[in-house]
């Protein structure tokens, strides 16, 4: 059957396959192109979005792709980077400045097919360095924003020619923070290209068991099961292309899971029939030895993921199966955070690309088929397969798992940029009235598409929630080395931090699944569970009180893929209740919650 195709250019932001899934969900098929495709991979497509990167235009970075695309007889809608080229390539200026982070109000020009449906005041996502500053002759203004009604305006947020049609936007609508996003992309793809809706996820199933049998052939497959639902989804998927007799399972507790947990993942697996060829085995002594020491998060993650690998290679031989491929539940982020795709910014090594399965994904020996999908899809794809609702809506869990939410630290205080901050920071604090404290630790975070390790900042006080993630706004933008607010839950108020000298160990382990079980309890028993996408809980080496004890960070969001994040709101009193249960455990002295977005703050702390 014949659909009708949009192409994606990837410049390598983090959100170039967004698009494309946004795309897919108006059931029109959407295909990723790198910017230096020849120009025929450009044609037979009703259009073109270009999407953001990493890279500046106003410093002529990543400018040689392939222009030719700007003679076809297309519909071509760029955001962010990619606007910025349209703007440029059409007699337009482009500076680096007017910087801005997070949401801004759109203001719509008049009437444009761009917006059809939608209001005059847009809430839109922002994420860049660069600006548009003047649009060539053929060019206007389709939109300036505003933040949070301060008056001062960006103009040619949104631009267009439509004797051209060529169009751009600075803001992502592909991100869910972007309110109507999707139907500006609707109105782009549907309206302004007159694509003919007709692409489903049924389709997409039939297309993978397709491939699989075909990479496969008559051989057999060999999955890492973690319980979750990519794993999960991936098993049916493979188990329905190959049969149940040509999928091993295996099941790794890796001393890095929640409590109880692998007992609960070996019984679902059964429930659901995958259990023809299961095992299960608890190689948690050699997770934590080869973890000893370690301090650096891309060091444990690059061991979490050999180790899986190393484990995973023994039992094959043990098992008499070393000739089976490696099947994975990787899914879309995964990939595009290691910097999987040609130009992205590496922000973290996700345990399933680390360099030994990536040398085994160019020998064909890795079986992927969520590979191209973002989670909201692969749950779609696991009510569709039949399994159970609880399982596919189940908060997603890291591949590395609590190896993520254990901050290691030397003992020393880290001074990376610290001194740096502390006026800024103390700046910010006078001015709006809030004492904030800068931590001497550092966490991931990734800021206009790129890595940042740095530090966060600790707010004492203030009770007002929109106040103090506005104060968190404002902190970012005016304080460079500064990736995350927290907001102090007590007891009291602190006056000074220290951090211990901490690596992976058991013991930390126990105390952190103690604590993530009472904070995913206490969202349960308040209904709020399902009304947000993830809630690590993150032990950090900090102490406050001079006995050796660390703080318990709380990091509630929103967000729809993962791409993105906003914290999620937990009422006070439920917060007060789990800091008293949190302080009955032995080693937690306080309690803060994270208010980070994200961008800049990664959802996992490493
Ligand atoms: P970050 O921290 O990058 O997380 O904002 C985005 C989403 O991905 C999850 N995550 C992982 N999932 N393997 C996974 O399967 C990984 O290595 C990994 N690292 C982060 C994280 O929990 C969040 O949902």
């Amino acid at each position: 059957m014949h659909h009708d195709k949009i192409a994606v250019v990837d410049f390598g932001g983090q959100y170039a396959h967004l698009i494309a899934t946004k795309v897919r969900r108006l059931r029109v098929l959407a295909e990723i192109r790198q910017p230096d495709d020849p120009v025929e991979a450009f044609h037979g497509y009703r259009g073109i979005i270009l999407s953001g990167s990493p890279s500046l235009s106003s410093f002529g970075e990543d400018s040689d792709y392939t222009k030719a695309m700007y003679d076809l007889d297309v519909p071509i809608l760029g955001f962010c980077f990619g606007h910025q080229e349209i703007a440029k390539h059409y007699g337009g200026r482009v500076v680096h400045g007017g910087r801005e982070w997070g949401h801004a109000d759109l203001h719509v020009a008049g009437d444009h097919a761009l917006f059809r449906g939608l209001g005059p005041v847009e809430q839109v996502w922002m994420s860049h360095f660069d600006s548009v500053v003047a649009v060539g002759p053929e060019f206007r203004e389709l939109g300036y924003t505003t933040l949070g009604g301060s008056g001062a305006a960006h103009r040619f947020a949104a631009i267009g020619s439509d004797s051209l049609r060529r169009y751009g936007f600075q803001f992502h609508p592909e991100v869910d923070d972007t309110r109507h996003g999707t139907e500006m992309i609707a109105n782009f793809v549907l309206g302004v290209c007159g694509s003919t809706p007709s692409w489903t996820m049924a389709e997409y199933l039939e297309e993978q068991i397709s491939r699989v049998r075909a990479q496969v052939g008559d051989g057999s497959v060999f999955l890492l099961a973690s319980g979750g639902v990519d794993s999960t989804v991936a098993a049916k998927v493979l188990a329905q292309a190959l049969g149940p007799d040509r999928l091993h399972l295996l099941h790794i507790d890796n001393g890095l899971m929640r409590k109880g947990e692998s007992r609960q993942v070996v019984r679902t697996l059964g429930a659901l029939g995958l259990d023809s060829h299961l095992t299960f085995v608890d190689a948690s002594d050699t997770f934590l030895t080869a973890l000893a020491g370690v301090v650096e998060p891309e060091r444990k993650r690059r061991i979490i993921g050999d180790t899986f690998i190393e484990v995973f290679d023994r039992e094959a031989r043990r098992l008499g199966i070393e000739g089976h491929l490696l099947g994975q539940g990787t899914i879309y982020p995964d990939t595009i955070e290691t910097g999987g795709t040609k130009r992205a910014d590496t922000i973290k090594t996700h345990h399933n690309r680390v360099p030994i399965i990536q040398e085994m994904i160019d020998a064909g020996r890795v079986v992927e088929p969520l590979a191209d999908l973002y989670k909201v899809e692969v749950r779609e794809l696991g009510e569709q397969l039949g399994v159970p609702h609880d399982l596919v809506w189940r908060h997603p869990f890291p591949g590395p798992g609590l190896g993520v939410r254990l901050l290691c630290s030397t003992g020393e205080a880290d001074r990376e940029h610290f001194d740096e901050i502390v006026p800024g920071v103390a700046a910010v604090s006078r001015r709006v009235g809030l004492a904030a404290v800068p931590l001497p630790i550092r966490s991931v975070g990734v800021k206009a598409d790129v890595r940042s390790y740095e530090h966060p900042v600790l707010f004492v006080g203030g009770a007002d929630w929109e106040a103090l993630l506005q104060v968190a706004g404002t902190m970012y933008k005016e304080v460079p080395h500064v990736n995350r607010c927290l907001w102090w839950r007590g007891p009291g108020a602190p006056t000074a931090f220290r951090p211990l000298a901490a690596t992976v160990t058991r013991e930390r382990l126990d105390l952190l699944r103690e604590a993530d079980a009472l904070v995913m309890d206490a969202l349960r028993a308040h209904g709020l569970y399902d009304a947000i996408w993830q809630c690590p809980t993150v032990l950090v080496p900090l102490e406050v009180d001079g006995r050796g004890r660390e703080l318990v960070i709380v990091r509630p969001i929103h967000s729809e893929r993962a791409m993105t994040a906003t914290p999620a709101r937990v009422p006070d009193a439920v917060l007060d209740g789990l800091r008293e249960r949190l302080l009955a455990l032995p080693g937690v002295s306080g309690l803060a919650l994270d208010l980070t977005t994200k961008p800049p703050g990664t959802i996992e702390w490493e």
